[in-house]
């Protein structure tokens, strides 16, 4: 057929406004739907119309779009959406990345990008286009169970990080066959549910909204991202998917966002079904469409109801076609009228999972690991310990090591076993796998479980004792799992579970040096390992390669350099503990504790020293015509390279209203050799300065700021300098 729309040399506009003009209401409304590939795709196909399906893996998704492009009557081709959250690790032999709690970690928003290019390319290569990934949910009470999934707790560094993975998937050229499109989410204000109970409902102002939970997104609509996806929560009573000022007038308009939203799984149907705030699906689906939601996820009623709701003019047509655009326009500019993205066979043999990738991940998980604590230098072994007991029971668990949204689409509701799928576990190279491999022949590794994550009752204690006792050095490997971790799974308590900890305590009391390696999707409460452990090693979820990162790093090979960037409380009772709090508490600590963390947000340690001196500022008075420099020195005080992130946080002193008492503005990672001294410089735009005043205008205020610099958020790790803005109250 000749026309507009199949004519690749007319724009995305041009074409999806003529396809549009060619459309039936119902072929419109087809194209807002999005449903799971396993549930009756043909139905859908032939008498819906449906536009896009997710969870579709593998040869069904080259059968499915067959089908819509070769025997629907207008030819348009299906969209397939993934939860390729760190890698493509719901498909088997794909390259599994560290968890994007992990990735932030390493503060490389280059590294990132590159995790997010590979992932492109694999998800590309089974034919899919579109993951449901970065999650800019801030992790600021980490008994919420999808912590994992997040950049950590800080707008700031959660945004760089953001773009860059966004960037990485969606390439230079959406229609290059390997971009995908991104999808930015949940919008908004997920992480932040009451007492961390996933869904449940949000507490956010307007203005504490602009302030925290709003910039990363932000910076995803301004790196270009092609999509959104609503949260499932509420906000002050509306339900996100419901809410059409932040969808219309914040999203859309205000940030100028001009890809599609996509509901979350059956975000329109919980209106009804859970939140309660409509007394049917129709008048739910009414209000999903009068709110700004372009594709509707999960909840199969929504066909027939927005078709009778236009019939019977409650919702205007002009709507449909409002979305429908949005999402014909995402699905012209990714060329999938031109070339149907259908997976090229050979390419994947070459590809999917390939050295290269499998090397990025190893790069990527060796930049996420955190040394958090390394008494006597105990790390690294090489040629201190000769014997290596490897006691723990996530030293040898493909499914801790992994994480969340890996091993198949079959993360939820069910428990995730590896029964249940054919996902090949052989290419994953497991903590102990890992140091064999590198312990060679030239050390002897003896490995025990030693007990189980969650079951209390199976535990082998005595004989890792006897494996402890004939070894140099124990490598103890605990930690949370799969079942601890991800949607629905909150928790109230964030101590090691099962029989871990009594087993580190038989462990420590073999005296032999404790080196405790953790495999865990969020920080835990370990206060007992920070105050006995000889040495500690954070490897969060880390992927395929992890045993390999795990192994460079203990044995030396790799000087560690990944920071936290979410904060470890000591009891899970000090929850909220992020770094950016509000001043004003009373007496300001608990009565039974101290308000500090166990860990500090922006810490990690490295086998080498590092000292800042010298902090300067290009000028002292601030203002809007040029950028403030700040400038340190940082040298390498030991006697090993390493890499050091350095962190700049500012303080506005006096403000109108309570703001944090430090907020992270920039950061910097520079590699040293030992004896070098670096001068590295930070640029600070007068919006470096800002907050959200009481009108929920960003705005600068004048007086004094303190500027921090450091090696982590904690007050004796920062140097300190003060500027000032003497100029009017500016609002952005
Ligand atoms: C629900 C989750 O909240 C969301 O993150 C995910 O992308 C969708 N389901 C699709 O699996």
């Amino acid at each position: 057929m000749n026309t507009i729309y199949n004519d690749p040399s007319k724009s995305p506009k041009e074409r999806t406004k003529d396809l549009i003009s060619k459309m039936t209401l119902e072929e419109k409304i087809g194209q807002m739907c999005q449903i799971d590939g396993n549930e009756n795709p043909e139905l859908w196909l032939k008498e819906r119309n449906i536009g896009s399906f997710l969870h579709v893996i593998g040869d069904e998704a080259i059968r499915l779009q067959k089908m819509a492009t070769e025997q629907t009557r207008l030819g348009i081709p299906l969209l397939f959406g993934i939860d390729a959250i760190h890698g493509h690790a719901f498909h088997s032999g794909a390259t599994a990345f560290p968890s994007q709690l992990a990735l932030s970690s390493s503060w490389n928003p280059q590294l990132v990008e590159k995790v997010g290019n590979i992932t492109a390319k694999e998800v590309s290569l089974t034919g899919l286009h579109w993951t449901f990934s970065p999650v800019l949910c801030l992790a600021r009470d980490i008994r919420w169970g999808r912590v994992d999934e997040t950049f950590g707790e800080d707008p700031y560094l959660a945004g760089s990080l953001s773009a860059s993975i966004i960037k990485g998937y969606q390439g230079k050229d959406l229609s290059h066959p390997e971009s995908i499109l991104a999808c930015a989410k949940h919008f908004i204000a997920y992480g932040e549910t009451q007492g961390a109970r996933d869904a449940s409902e949000s507490d956010v102002s307007e203005r504490k909204l602009r302030s925290i939970f709003l910039p990363p997104f932000k910076d995803a609509v301004d790196a270009g991202c092609a999509t959104f996806m609503t949260a499932y929560q509420a906000i002050d009573g509306i339900p996100c998917s419901a809410n059409k000022w932040l969808l219309k007038d914040v999203l859309k308009n205000e940030l100028g966002f001009s890809g599609f939203v996509v509901t979350d799984w059956d975000n329109t149907g919980h209106m009804h079904r859970l939140q309660k705030t409509t007394s049917t699906i129709k008048e739910a689906c009414e209000i999903a469409i009068k709110s700004g939601n372009d594709m509707i996820m999960a909840t199969p009623e929504f066909f027939e109801n927005a078709v009778e709701l236009v019939r019977e003019d409650v919702v205007s047509e002009s709507l449909i076609d409002e979305a429908c655009f949005r999402i014909l326009e995402t699905k012209f500019r990714l060329g999938l009228f031109d070339h149907k993205r259908y997976p090229d066979t050979k390419k994947y043999k070459i590809f999917m999972g390939c050295d290269e990738h499998r090397k990025a991940a190893y790069d990527a998980a060796l930049e996420s690991i955190v040394l958090l604590k390394n008494k006597n230098n105990t790390l690294p072994i090489s040629n201190k310990f000769k014997k290596i007991a490897v006691i723990g029971p996530n030293a040898n668990d493909p499914q801790a090591q992994l994480g969340d949204w890996s091993f198949g689409p079959r993360y939820y509701p069910e428990r995730p076993t590896l029964e249940y799928n054919d996902y090949d576990i052989s290419n994953i190279v497991t903590i102990l796998d890992g140091i064999k491999k590198r312990a060679n022949s030239s050390f002897e590794v003896f490995y025990e479980k030693g007990c189980d994550v969650i079951d209390e009752k199976d535990k082998n204690i005595k004989t890792s004792i006897e494996t402890a006792e004939k070894s140099d050095v124990i490598v103890a490997v605990v930690g949370d799992t799969i079942v601890l971790n991800g949607e629905t799974r909150d928790r109230v308590n964030l101590d090691l579970t099962g029989a871990q900890l009594e087993l580190l305590k038989a462990l420590k009391d073999t005296g032999k040096p404790l080196i405790v390696l953790l495999i865990n999707g969020k920080p835990l409460t370990i206060p007992w390992i920070k105050e006995n452990a000889d040495a500690i090693v954070e490897a969060w979820n880390p992927g395929i390669e992890g045993g390999n990162a795990v192994s460079s790093i203990l044995f030396g090979d790799y000087n560690p350099c990944g920071k936290l960037s979410i904060s470890f409380p000591k009891s899970v009772g000090q929850q909220p503990v992020y770094y950016a709090q509000l001043p004003g508490w009373h007496g300001g600590s608990y009565a039974d504790m101290e308000p500090e963390p166990l860990f500090h947000f922006g810490y990690g340690l490295s086998y080498t020293n590092f000292e800042y001196s010298n902090l300067k500022t290009s000028k002292k008075i601030i203002n809007d015509s040029e950028d403030l420099i700040a400038s340190v020195e940082i040298k390498n005080t030991g006697q090993i390279a390493g890499s050091e992130i350095a962190q700049l946080y500012t303080n506005d002193i006096y403000t109108s209203v309570t703001t944090p008492l430090k907020e992270l503005k920039e950061f910097k990672k520079v590699f040293l050799t030992p004896g070098e001294t670096k001068t590295i410089e930070f640029k600070l735009p007068l919006l470096s300065f800002s907050f959200v005043n009481r009108n929920c205008k960003r705005c600068v205020e004048p007086g004094e700021f303190e500027i921090l610099v450091g090696s982590s958020s904690k007050d004796g790790n920062l140097l300190k300098t003060i500027v000032t803005y003497g100029g009017k109250v500016q609002e952005f």
